[in-house]
């Protein structure tokens, strides 16, 4: 069941955003998309941070996103890209328009049933849907002990990925891809991220101070990052790949 207000929390972040949440590595894209198509549409698009992989990849691409801050800054920093407000459940175009559709750390917010039955409607025929997630890597103890304080129901679990199923309504699963990078990111802009994910966009100032201190002492006292102004951020890139059946 999909948390509104936290689904929501997005309209409260725009710019910090897009500064400070990781992009995705090109090869993502490639998995998702290793021909040129006519059509692309990235669903939840949110400041364009996976959109931007798409340009140049398709004569046409679309960008659907219900935050108004996140679709500005969309808009200027893409200008080529067709960008509109709306949702996976009620996505703005005409039916079979795109060849593809991406989905990039959003699937988790959307009515899986509503939004699988709008993707298979604005997809052309044997169509292709892509669903992106960046993630902690579990072998960096930090960062996934920061993962705790954000997100203390979750445990070690990840309720992002486990959102991607063999089996979504109206597809066929193809592929599901796992990419590992790294990223060198100062103490402070790591810090900046944790207030752009959505438990903190939501908490009040008391609740929100608390997991930065939290957050701050995990850093403070972890071997890999004590006393040092930047750190190795692993990431894990997972993409899962179907097909409208
Ligand atoms: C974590 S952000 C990801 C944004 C972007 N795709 C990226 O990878 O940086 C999640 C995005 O999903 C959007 N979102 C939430 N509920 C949605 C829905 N029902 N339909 C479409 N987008 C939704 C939010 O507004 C937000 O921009």
């Amino acid at each position: 069941m999909v948390d509104d207000v936290l689904a929501r929390s997005f309209t409260l972040t725009g710019a910090d955003y897009d500064r400070y949440r990781p992009g995705f590595p090109p090869a993502a894209a490639d998995v998702v998309m290793p021909h040129a198509v006519r059509t692309v549409l990235d669903l939840g698009a949110g400041s364009g941070k996976f959109t931007e992989l798409l340009v140049g990849r398709a004569q046409r691409v679309i960008a659907v996103e219900p935050s108004e801050p996140m679709l500005a800054i969309l808009r200027s920093k893409l200008p080529g890209v067709e960008a509109h407000a709306g949702s996976a459940e009620r996505i703005p175009v005409g039916s079979g328009a795109a060849d593809v559709v991406t989905v990039a750390q959003a699937f988790h917010w959307f009515d899986r049933d509503a939004a699988c039955s709008e993707i298979a409607r604005v997809l052309a025929p044997s169509g292709a849907l892509g669903l992106l997630w960046n993630r902690f890597d579990p072998s960096c103890a930090w960062d996934r002990a920061a993962h705790r304080i954000a997100h203390p129901a979750l445990g070690d679990s990840d309720a992002t990925t486990s959102a991607a199923a063999d089996e979504l309504p109206g597809f066929d699963f193809v592929r599901r891809e796992q990419l590992h990078s790294t990223e060198r990111i100062r103490r402070d802009a790591y810090l900046r991220r944790w207030s752009t994910v959505s438990t903190f966009l939501v908490a009040d100032e008391v609740a929100r101070a608390q997991m930065f201190d939290a957050i701050e002492a995990i850093l403070d006292s972890d071997p890999e990052t004590r006393g040092h102004d930047e750190y190795d951020l692993p990431i894990v890139t997972d993409v899962f790949v179907y097909r409208r059946a």
